[in-house]
Formats: C-alpha cells, structure tokens, sequence
C-alpha cells in the first residue's frame, strides 16, 4: 500500500531536478502522473535558459514507468493557458481525474541591482514564475472539484517568499506572488475540502543553480558555499528535503494543513 495508491498528480516543470524527484517520489507511492514541461513547446528568452528537452521529459516518463505508474507526457510552456487546459482535461479523460497539483516550474537569474534588472527579464520572469502557477491552478482545479474528494495542491515558491533576496527582484517578487496566491486559493477551495498550501526550498544543487553559475559570475562551488553560510544547519539541501514536505502535503498526514508556508531551507529565513 502506498500512501497515493489510485490516485493522480499533474505536476508542472517534471523533465528534471525537483520536478523529476516529486513525480519518481509520487509514482513509487502508488500515483499515476501527468507529467508537464517545456520540452520543444517553446523558449525561454529572458533570461536565455536552457530548459527542459523532449528527451529530458521522456526520461522521466520511462522512469514513472519504470515503477509501474501510468504517466502522461504533455511539452506545454506554463505561459500558454490554453495548453495548459488541453493538458488538464486529457489527463482528467484518460487518466480519471486530478487528485494533486503540483506547480513546480519555473525559472530563475543572475542578479542584477532593479536600476539594471532589464524589463524582458521582470516581464519573463513574472510570466512564468507567477502567471504561470496561476494558468496551471486555472486549468487543473475544475478537475480536482470535479473528484469531489477533496484533494491537495502545492504551489512551489523558494525562500526568496519568506526572506526577499535584494539584486532578484523579480524573482523575489514573483515568488511572494505564488505565496499569496496559494492562501487566497486555500480560502476558495476550502469548502471543498481542497488543501492548498505552498512550499519554498532554500538553495538546491539543480540545473537552476547551474544557470545561476552561467548567469553570474561565481563558480559553482563559491555559490553552494554562499547558499550554505546563509542557513542555520549549514548544510546542502537536497531535492528529497523538497520532495519530503510536498508529498507530506499532497498525503492524507497533513489533512489539517491548508494556506500554510513550508519552509525547507536549513533555518535560513531565520538567521
Ligand atoms: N534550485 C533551487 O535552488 C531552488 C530554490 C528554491 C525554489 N526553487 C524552485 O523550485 C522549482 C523547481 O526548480 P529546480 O531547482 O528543479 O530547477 P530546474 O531548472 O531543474 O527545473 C525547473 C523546470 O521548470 C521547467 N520550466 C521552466 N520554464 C518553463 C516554462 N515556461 N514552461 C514549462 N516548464 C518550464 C524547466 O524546463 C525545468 O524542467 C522552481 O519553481 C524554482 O523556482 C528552486
């Protein structure tokens, strides 16, 4: 028996990193997944950003499957709602419903001080990082209504939502954006029974990270050193301390939690 036996996930941003684990962590918990990301549905220009390929999201499916779940693969830009929609409903058909939501994708940035934060950059970076929660809770929660059993959604932030990072405005930003949208989402859905609750991760060695390597100007061992000296424990976070509170959120254990803030960054909002 696992915690997720019959049930099915929609999780957005699956074709790698935190992503990949949430939906490898779900399936061998007993879901059936949907399994959404860019792929070859379009670019991320601002910032220039390697994402996720077709090969990437193949992969993972192979792997949901590997564990014996069912996986529905859909290469959909998380700014595009109506493929968003297409996505949803097909799962909904196919697969019988949507009991989870997990709005995962997203994208980050060097840093830059606001005076030089190129407006491409702001505009790209709200329009995936927040209105791209938004379309992805738009077309999925009509389904997980639909149920009638409740259910849960997780809406992934960063510590950015709880701290605020000066020189990432946008990120910042973005990301309080997704932490109030999931409170005024828990207040909608509630009478339902529907939980919704958001998680932000402090640093985790991912190809975000990489980017931020890319984008900036510190090697990668001077950032994991960075991202240690700002926690408490001073230690690595993993994709499984990320996995660990978002499938603790999409289980029955947590049926009192709904419009909280799961904080997994080693105490680093609290230094
Ligand atoms: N890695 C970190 O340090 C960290 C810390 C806090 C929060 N987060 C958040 O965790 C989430 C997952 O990030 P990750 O660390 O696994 O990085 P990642 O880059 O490995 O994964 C992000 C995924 O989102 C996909 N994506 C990006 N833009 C997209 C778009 N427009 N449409 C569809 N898919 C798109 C990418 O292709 C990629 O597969 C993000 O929301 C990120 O902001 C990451």
């Amino acid at each position: 028996m696992g915690r997720f036996d019959g049930k099915v996930a929609f999780i957005t941003g699956a074709g790698r990193g935190q992503g990949r684990n949430h939906a490898l962590a779900l399936a061998g918990e007993g879901a059936d997944l949907a399994l959404v990301d860019l792929g070859s549905a379009g670019r991320v220009e601002f910032p220039a950003y390697r994402t996720s390929t077709s090969d990437d999201l193949a992969e993972t499916k192979a792997m949901v499957e590997e564990l014996g779940r069912r996986a529905l693969t859909y290469e959909v830009d998380v700014r595009d709602f109506a493929g968003l929609k297409d996505a949803a409903d097909e799962t909904a058909a196919t697969l019988g419903g949507i009991d989870y939501v997990v709005a995962n994708a997203g994208i980050s940035d060097g840093f830059f001080p606001i005076w030089d934060l190129p407006v491409e950059n702001w505009q790209g970076m709200i329009d995936i990082n927040l209105s791209g929660v938004f379309y992805t809770c738009k077309a999925t929660v009509p389904h997980v209504r639909a149920r009638g059993e409740g259910g849960s959604i997780v809406l992934v932030g960063s510590v950015a939502a709880i701290r605020g990072y000066g020189w990432m405005t946008h990120y910042t930003a973005a990301k309080f954006g997704v932490r109030g949208l999931a409170v005024a989402l828990a207040k909608e859905l509630a009478p339902e029974y529907i939980r919704v609750n958001s998680v932000h991760p402090g640093a985790i060695q991912t190809d975000m990270t990489e980017a931020m390597v890319y984008l900036g100007d510190k090697t990668m061992d001077e950032l994991l050193q960075q991202f240690r000296d700002q926690q408490l424990l001073g230690r690595n976070i993993e994709k499984r301390d990320s996995t660990a509170a978002v499938l603790w959120l999409l289980s029955d254990e947590s049926r009192f939690m709904t419009a909280q803030e799961f904080i997994v960054d080693g105490g680093e909002s609290k230094k």
